[in-house]
């Protein structure tokens, strides 16, 4: 293969072309990237969380008494919140009895570092007592112990801290009251102190990590279906999710489970800023998961248009909350979590591949020209409807047409096959109309794992969607995170249990993408051998330049089981450096464990460089 290319011909692409979704799917939020080691630490779980599937999931879940001689019960008289009804009641009538959690899945902790712990408690017969606090093993052997101050008669939040022993994956916690009689808990929190960034009510250090490595320009949260729910009442409604957290509203997960809001909208804007990353959250168009309303499949409602103002008002208050000053009533509310500065929101999605009626119709162009005339500097991002097999978007296109919405959020979930042969998808697309958001893609093997066969096509797409940067403005892969043992949907860009991260091929291709980003798209032309002539669809290039650091990246795709050589003839480049640094990943289409190799070598490589056979090659070269 010969590629040609000229330095002087080059367009402006976006520069916020790879980003991350994320949702709380999978456990990816409590029990995943959150860092509470408590399960059900508020006592709200309710078999509705499993719409009725799993009846031992209630409010005692994951909670245990180690004596029998003591009563453990749910009450919900005089809570904490009115948000957080449910708490635990024990009578305790021997010394040593301990409620007990198991964590999710276990409670990992490491040797030496330290744990915060967190409850509150009211002693309501009066025998006021401390609460001696362990970690133990599975042996029963402790692990860490620490005191709280004397409980009273009202509700109150007790801190202290335990630094663990030793490091063990499945450690529970107990909480042992060092007096009889009977006591009020709940909210019962550990969070260990390291977490991404240090931050109270934080994230897990080694899975936000892994999400900030891949140079994410913008982070879509908290859907995907969370978004919109699957019920009217079931919408993800930003407000329940701030403040603190015993006033939080937990909900159920239409995934299956059970979403504190721990992770709420604050922390999500806390960790675009801590990663770089622009916010983008989106808010349901006034419509559930393909309109069903609280009547069950086949029944399709939105928000009632009473009570659309109010729904419509919601979103402006966002924009205050991100935004405002904190002389504004959000934006107070922000500054009181610990923000005074504004989280610089510049976009909102709008949707979640809604099914496109003329109730979807109504509600987002309510929110639409309501977002347009209070906040015309944020974009709003548009859906064009589900992304089952053989939908053309046309009706969500005619709708985002005629609104002028500027941007538009487009999802497909296909073969590698099908992203190997459309890489033309967006070279037709109309300029003059909305830009595109890939808001979710994957390429699926039925039954099988991210492999480097799925990985390629995909590095091979992306250098489509870079050479139609200038229509396409922002992707992200889905979904992106999957815990062992409770994952609702495959394959995904980073599994991971308590104590590993397992990142896939796939997440390697992104991340090579996101590191390795161009803000400026320099075409090349393609002469191939015959015989690559029939296969070209397989070997694919994408060139851009990064303003910033004024580096060439050169991308190169080639999804054939041989070897291919190339040679380049590039005119008008000045390569100030004749080092260069080669990064290439390759290996058996079947492969899930390929990791880029990264190799100093010369620019003058590029005369005449072998593209292994299965592999994805980046050149990044200094030039003036
Ligand atoms: O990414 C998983 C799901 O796929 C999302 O929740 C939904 O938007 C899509 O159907």
């Amino acid at each position: 293969a010969k590629f040609t290319l000229d330095a002087t011909k080059s367009k402006k692409i976006s520069n916020t072309l790879l980003g991350i979704f994320f949702e709380d799917i999978n456990y990816a939020a409590d029990g995943g990237l959150y860092a509470e080691l408590v399960q059900n630490r508020d006592f709200e779980y309710t078999v509705r969380d499993t719409k009725g599937r799993d009846t031992t999931w209630n409010s005692s879940k994951a909670w245990r008494l180690n004596n029998k001689t003591a009563k453990f019960a749910i009450d919900s008289i005089n809570p904490i919140h009115p948000n957080s009804k449910h708490y635990a009641k024990l009578a305790i009538k021997q010394a040593g009895t301990a409620l007990v959690n198991e964590g999710f899945d276990g409670i990992a902790v490491k040797a030496g570092e330290k744990y915060d712990f967190s409850i509150f408690a009211r002693a309501t017969d009066g025998k006021a007592g401390k609460l001696l606090v362990r970690l133990v093993g599975k042996n029963g052997e402790i692990l860490g112990e620490t005191t709280t101050q004397s409980i009273t008669a009202n509700w109150k939040k007790h801190n202290a801290t335990l630094t663990a022993k030793a490091t063990i994956a499945n450690a529970s916690l107990e909480i042992i009251p060092q007096m009889t009689g009977s006591l009020d808990l709940d909210l019962i929190s550990l969070f260990p102190q390291k977490t991404f960034k240090g931050h109270k009510n934080g994230l897990r250090a080694d899975l936000a990590q892994t999400l900030a490595d891949l140079k994410p320009k913008f982070m879509r949260f908290p859907g995907g279906c969370v978004a919109h729910g699957d019920g009217i009442e079931n919408i993800y409604n930003w407000k329940n999710t701030i403040g603190s957290l015993e006033s939080r509203k937990p909900m159920r997960n239409l995934w299956g489970y059970h979403q504190t809001v721990g992770l709420g909208y604050f922390e999500y804007f806390q960790f675009c800023e801590d990663a770089g990353a622009e916010p983008l959250p989106v808010i349901a168009a006034g419509v559930p998961c393909q309109n069903s309303s609280t009547g069950g499949a086949g029944h399709q409602g939105g928000v009632p248009m009473c009570d659309m103002d109010n729904y419509v008002q919601d979103i402006l208050d966002l924009v205050e909350y991100a935004n405002g000053n904190t002389t504004t009533k959000w934006g107070k509310k922000r500054a009181e979590a610990g923000h005074p500065k504004p989280f610089n929101l510049k976009y909102i999605g709008v949707g979640n591949e809604d099914l496109i009626t003329d109730i979807f119709e109504e509600r987002f162009t309510m929110i639409f020209k309501a977002m347009k005339e209070k906040y015309p500097e944020i974009t709003v991002i548009g859906t064009v409807g589900p992304s089952f097999e053989g939908t053309d978007y046309q009706e969500g296109w005619d709708i985002a047409t005629k609104l002028g919405v500027p941007m538009v959020d487009e999802h497909y979930y296909q073969s590698p096959g099908w992203f190997i042969y459309n890489q033309d998808y967006y070279d037709q697309y109309d300029r003059s109309k909305s830009k595109v958001y890939l808001g979710e893609y994957a390429a699926h093997l039925p039954g099988k794992p991210n492999n480097v066969e799925t990985a390629l096509a995909e590095a091979l797409y992306l250098t489509s969607l870079e050479r139609n940067g200038d229509v396409v403005s922002m992707t992200s892969y889905a979904p992106l995170l999957a815990k062992d043992k409770h994952t609702q949907w495959n394959p995904n860009l980073i599994y991971f249990n308590n104590t590993e991260v397992r990142p896939t091929v796939g997440y390697e291709v992104q991340k090579l993408y996101g590191q390795n980003a161009g803000d400026h798209y320099i075409p090349s032309e393609i002469s191939l051998s015959n015989h690559q002539e029939n296969v070209k669809n397989r070997i694919a290039i994408s060139v851009v330049r990064d303003s910033k650091s004024n580096d060439l990246i050169v991308k190169l795709v080639n999804l054939l089981p041989v070897a291919v050589n190339a040679s380049f003839d590039m005119k008008n480049f000045n390569f100030v450096n004749p080092e260069t640094v080669k990064t290439v990943l390759r290996g058996d289409p079947s492969d899930k464990n390929a990791r880029p190799v990264k190799t100093a070598c010369s620019v003058s490589e590029l005369n005449s460089v072998e593209l292994p056979a299965y592999s994805f090659t980046i050149y990044r070269i200094k030039t003036i």
